[in-house]
């Protein structure tokens, strides 16, 4: 929009006026106080000036009113990203909260205090369509149960430990079992997954932090571990999620994240036509209760190599013995890093949508988990019925079983010492 006015007589002065371009409202408003202010599109007739304004006084006023324009377009912007609470029910006579995290180009993810839980994530597909591309439900009550773990925060220690036993300090610690022999994903009770968590929006930022106190003993675990897991919803279209764990007394630790993704919206379809690259030349194989042997594993020649992107369905069914193990892929791979800063775990592709999934991280470990288990019982949004195969997890982590394994990266909080860990999900098409 062009902005043109004139003394009587005097030379057209035209000036592209952006404020008017992006602020109707301010051009209207312009056009309404002044008949000698012709706005117009470009190009167009310029007008007779017919009601005359001190020049001085014009410009001050326009320069006023640009500003208010200006400050009413910044405050559109930034109440379109941002987070919003609101309550969201109760779970053992404690209130949940749900919290809406959006950025500016109206991605947006939604977390409620119960289980920490993602329940929905709205990214746009190659042709800017929004869809949401996380498995879940659209009520608390849905969650309960939810044996998938579907958009959980699994602890105090995701994934298996054998025999639901570990040895630390010269003491046997037992937990409960529920996954046949092991324990998987921190037990059966008050498990991270189905506690309510201390929920608080991130200042200044599209976020919310929950934090938790799992107390001395609970599930059979060791120490009072004050946890924090925080989600931040960035305008680069990521979700950055950082741990942070202390400890009273030494226990093992190993926190994650257990959405279901299917980029091409999630219900619609199995996710055996996506691509995955995984950033790992090393496995850690499983015996037949999915425990790793302690065998650290080439990838080559095998369906386990992702090294380039593959179609998760071309060897998922093979009859390698690991894939027979696992019912598909449900393993830990190996990152390749260098260093302990954040690196490369993972890229997916689908390729109808053209939406990108990639996965960085601090972690030394991703369980790459094909759905194997969904099988068609657990009805989520919009009456989808998630059968199996519709949801990938990548649940970057420690090696499963890492207090049965000294060989493996160490576990162990220590009293003193401060756990961390950050993983990012950066959303984006081709
Ligand atoms: C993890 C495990 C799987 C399965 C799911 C939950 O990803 O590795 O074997 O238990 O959680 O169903």
């Amino acid at each position: 929009m062009v902005l043109y006015s004139r003394k009587p007589n005097g030379p057209i002065r035209n000036r592209t006026c952006s404020y008017t371009a992006m602020c109707p409202l301010l051009a209207r408003s312009l056009r309404e106080k002044w008949g000698f202010l012709h706005l117009q599109h470009e190009p167009g007739p310029r007008s007779t000036l017919s009601v005359m304004m001190p020049r001085r006084l014009l410009l001050a006023y326009v320069s006023g009113l640009v500003l208010t324009g200006g400050l009413l377009l910044a405050q559109a912007t930034s109440s379109k990203s941002g987070v919003q609470q609101q309550p969201f029910g109760t779970q053992g006579g404690r209130p949940v909260n749900l919290y809406t995290l959006t950025n500016s180009h109206g991605v947006e993810i939604k977390a409620m205090s119960y289980g920490g839980i993602i329940l929905s994530i709205r990214v746009p597909d190659r042709k800017g369509q929004f869809a949401d591309i996380v498995l879940g439900h659209e009520t608390l009550e849905g969650y309960i149960p939810n044996p998938p773990y579907l958009g959980a925060i699994v602890g105090r220690y995701a994934n298996r430990i054998a025999n639901g036993t570990f040895t630390l300090d010269g003491k046997t610690y037992t937990l409960p079992k529920n996954d046949g022999p092991n324990t998987l994903h921190g037990g059966v009770d008050k498990t991270f997954n189905k506690v309510v968590w201390d929920g608080e929006p991130l200042k200044g930022k599209s976020g919310v932090a929950f934090t938790y106190l799992s107390k001395d003993g609970e599930e059979g675990f060791p120490g009072n571990l004050k946890v924090k897991v925080t989600y931040t919803l960035t305008d680069e279209n990521e979700l950055v999620i950082e741990y942070e764990a202390t400890t009273d007394k030494a226990t093992p630790i190993n926190l994650s994240q257990h959405s279901y993704f299917n980029l091409a919206g999630e219900g619609t379809s199995d996710i055996l036509n996506h691509e995955v690259m995984l950033n790992a030349d090393r496995f850690t194989p499983v015996d037949k209760n999915l425990i790793p042997t302690g065998e650290l594993r080439p990838v080559k020649g095998t369906p386990f190599d992702f090294t380039s992107p593959t179609k998760i369905g071309a060897r998922i069914d093979d009859t390698y013995d690991q894939i027979v193990l696992g019912h598909g892929y449900d393993h830990n791979w190996v990152i390749n890093r260098k260093g302990d800063g954040l690196t490369l775990a993972a890229r997916v592709y689908e390729p109808t949508s053209g939406r990108v999934l990639e996965v960085s991280t601090t972690q030394p470990g991703v369980q790459f988990y094909a759905g194997n288990f969904l099988d068609g019982t657990v009805t989520g949004k919009q009456g989808h019925i998630y059968k199996r195969r519709y949801g990938l997890c990548l649940e970057t982590q420690h090696f499963p079983d890492s207090p049965n394994h000294p060989d493996f990266p160490s576990t162990i909080l220590k009293p003193g010492e401060t756990f961390k860990s950050k993983t990012v999900f950066k959303f984006s098409t081709k």
